[in-house]
Formats: structure tokens, C-alpha cells, sequence
């Protein structure tokens, strides 16, 4: 929906084929920290009213263990902020505002697939109304996440994957009660990570790692509770609780497939890209994925170069890797990882208190947190 909205912008015509409802995808509850690259392209795409009104602005994040707790100032090393302010609401002002620009979204397209990518003219088919449809077009951007199709018409030999998954999951919850603190709390236990995050100044977002083959329903509201309040410790002495309006588990994945591109087909967010939730990099990459993806379309009709279009996935990845090793390290910092033992645990509580001690330390993780700067062509101009 970015890109659409960015090719718009430029004056291209896109259409985007969603295989769900609108209202499935403005139900979903997702990750809600944005950027400030993120939250400034929502400014500039003139998507911005509701996120000045109702997002939350932080200049910082809260870190704790058993040793202790502390603050990374975001404002004063970087002078940025992160907005927390849900994908789901993101989602709906896209939708509102592609409605009124004459946008055209494809709701419920069933079975998208892309054809011909390595030839001139590319075309796409889908299923809606009982029918086949079909779209002529001159780029398909797979936009359609890790399980979606666009990957997979592209020949295994022309991509690599490197992937990990972690040998844990994060229970989520969102909770009709006011967030633990003003800023995000992200918590490192002897009995496993927990962040305290929060949608309003009413409605909390909860997570505690737990065992893969836990379900949800293992976890009734006081187990869930007692347990976020032992790990959160003195630095959720906020904590209020309430009745838990939703309870979801969720595996984490580290996975990177390059290159970005086969022919006319580009790939773009999670299609491309999967970062463990642990510093929320998720939407943030993929909006940073077509931020450049539509400059290089611009520049490819305006300027009839292919310049930025050839360097894509170069640019994107050399951006991408480092977010997926900000949510890696984040990851390996605050959890438990259980086949590992006492000297890990060590080496995690003196990375913390580097951490907390350290400017040069806290800087690099800020600046990590606000959002790299975008990279632009230069690795495709030399
Ligand atoms: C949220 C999710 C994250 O993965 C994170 O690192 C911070 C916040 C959230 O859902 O609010």
C-alpha cells in the first residue's frame, strides 16, 4: 500500500491485488513501532492527520534485567523519536486515503500469481468473483509476504535464502488496561524475555517468551500476569492489569533471500525478509524496500534509466542485513535461549551493563532503533 501510494505520488499507475479482506487487515493485530523514516514518509505521502493526533511519541526505551534498569535516550544521541502508533491503524489510512485518490485496491484475490517476469511484459492473474482475471503491466512488485507466491515463481537456483529459526515463541497480548509506562519496556529474566508496550493511553501490548508448543490457552489471564510481573521486575512496577482481549503466539525468524529481483519481478518486506519482532523492524524494512523501489521506478519512466532499478537489491539489502542484525543481537541480548548455560547468561548481563554504561554502546543501539537512514543508488552509481 506504500508503494501504491508512492508510485501515485509519481504519477505511475499501480494496482494492488490483496488476497484478504479489508477487514481482516484492519483487524490484524500487528507490531506498532514506527520509525521516524516511517512516520516522516507518512508526512510527506500526506497520510500523516490521525498519526499526529493519536500516535505516541517516544524519545527513549527502557531496558532491564535482574541488575538493573535503565534508559536509552533516543532524542538526546540521535535527536529522533519512534511513534507508536499500530499497523492496523496504518493500514486503515492507507485504505481511507487510497479510496480517495482513486488508488485501486483488489480485495479478497484469490490465488495471485505472477507470469512471464523474465520477459518484456510480464502479466498477473487472480481469482475474484468466480472468475480468472487477468492484469497486463509492465513490473510486478511481490509485496505478498513469506508465504506468498511471488517468491516462488522465481527458479530456486537464481535465489539464496539464509534463515534461522529460534527455539522459542512470544506470547502476545493486548489488554484493556494503561500501559505499564510511558515508554517500552523490554525485559531480560532469568525465566525468558518480556516488553511491555502499550496501543493508547488505555490499551497495553504484552509479550513474554514462551516454548513453541505452548498454546495460548496454556496461559489463562492471572499465569499470564504473574508471570509478566515477575520478569518485568521493579522496572513494571506500573503494571495495571485487565482483561486480555486477545492472546496470540507467534515463532521467531531470522531470513534473508537475495537478490531482491528476477527479471521484471521485485520483491519487497517479507517476501524478501523476515526479522524477529524484538525491535519491531518488520514494517519498518518493508516500507524502507519501496521507499526505494519506487524512486527507481520513477527514475526508469521519467529518465528512461534503469539505474536504480539494477541497483534495488543491492541498495535494499546492504539496509536490510543491518536490520536483521539489530533484531538478531536485540534478540540474543534479552532472551533465553535454553540449550545455552551460565556463561552466556553472563556474557548477556555484561552486554547489558556495557549497555548501560556505555554512550558509544547506546548510540549504536538508537540509531539502530530510530531507523537507519535509507541508502540511495549510490552503490548502483559507484
Ligand atoms: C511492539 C512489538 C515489538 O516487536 C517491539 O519490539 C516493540 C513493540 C508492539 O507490538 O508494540
Amino acid at each position: 500500500m506504500f508503494l501504491a501510494h508512492l508510485l501515485r505520488d509519481a504519477g505511475l499507475a499501480a494496482v494492488v491485488l490483496e488476497q484478504r479482506s479489508r477487514l481482516y487487515v484492519e483487524g490484524r493485530v500487528r507490531a506498532g513501532v514506527l520509525e521516524d523514516g516511517t512516520a516522516q514518509l507518512m508526512e510527506r505521502l500526506g497520510l500523516a492527520g490521525r498519526l499526529r493526533r493519536e500516535g505516541l511519541v517516544h524519545g527513549g526505551v527502557t531496558l532491564a534485567s535482574e541488575h538493573g534498569v535503565f534508559r536509552i535516550d533516543f532524542a538526546a544521541l540521535t535527536g529522533r523519536a519512534i511513534t507508536v502508533y499500530g499497523q492496523q491503524e496504518v493500514m486503515k489510512d492507507l485504505f481511507d486515503a487510497a479510496e480517495a485518490r482513486g488508488i485501486e485496491v483488489v480485495f479478497e484475490a484469490a490465488e495471485v500469481m505472477p507470469h512471464g517476469i523474465d520477459g518484456e511484459r510480464p502479466h498477473v492473474t487472480w481469482r475474484a468473483d468466480g472468475a480468472e482475471q487477468r492484469l497486463d503491466c509492465d513490473f510486478v512488485v511481490g509485496c505478498d509476504g513469506s508465504h506468498g507466491a511471488s517468491r516462488s515463481v522465481i527458479p530456486p537456483g537464481a535465489l539464496t535464502t539464509y534463515a534461522r529459526d529460534y527455539p522459542f515463541g512470544w506470547l502476545g497480548v493486548l489488554a484493556d488496561a494503561p500501559p505499564a509506562a510511558e515508554e517500552l519496556i523490554y525485559a531480560n529474566h532469568e525465566r525468558g524475555f518480556a516488553l511491555a508496550s502499550m496501543r493508547s493511553a488505555t490499551r497495553s501490548r504484552y509479550y513474554v517468551q514462551c516454548a513453541l508448543d505452548e498454546a495460548p490457552e496454556a496461559w489463562p489471564d492471572a499465569r499470564f500476569w504473574d508471570e509478566l510481573t515477575l520478569r518485568l521486575g521493579p522496572a513494571g512496577g506500573g503494571l495495571t492489569r485487565g482483561p486480555a482481549l486477545e492472546k496470540t503466539l507467534a515463532a521467531l525468524r531470522s531470513s534473508v533471500t537475495e537478490p531482491m529481483r528476477f527479471g521484471r519481478l521485485f520483491l519487497a518486506g517479507d517476501a524478501a525478509h523476515i526479522v524477529p519482532p524484538t525491535g519491531a523492524k518488520g514494517l519498518n524494512l518493508a516500507v524502507a524496500d519501496v521507499t526505494l523501489l519506487a524512486a527507481a521506478l520513477a527514475e526508469h519512466y521519467a529518465e528512461r534509466s534503469d539505474t536504480g532499478l539494477d541497483a534495488y537489491s543491492a541498495c535494499a539489502l546492504a539496509r536490510v542485513w543491518k536490520a536483521e542484525r539489530f533484531s538478531w543481537a536485540l534478540t540474543r541480548l534479552t532472551h533465553r535461549f535454553p540449550a545455552e548455560g551460565a556463561i552466556e547468561r553472563k556474557l548477556q548481563l555484561a552486554e547489558l551493563d556495557y549497555l548501560a554504561t556505555s554512550r558509544a554502546a547506546q548510540t549504536a543501539f538508537a540509531e539502530n532503533y530510530v531507523g537507519l537512514p535509507l541508502e540511495s543508488f549510490s552503490l548502483g552509481r559507484g
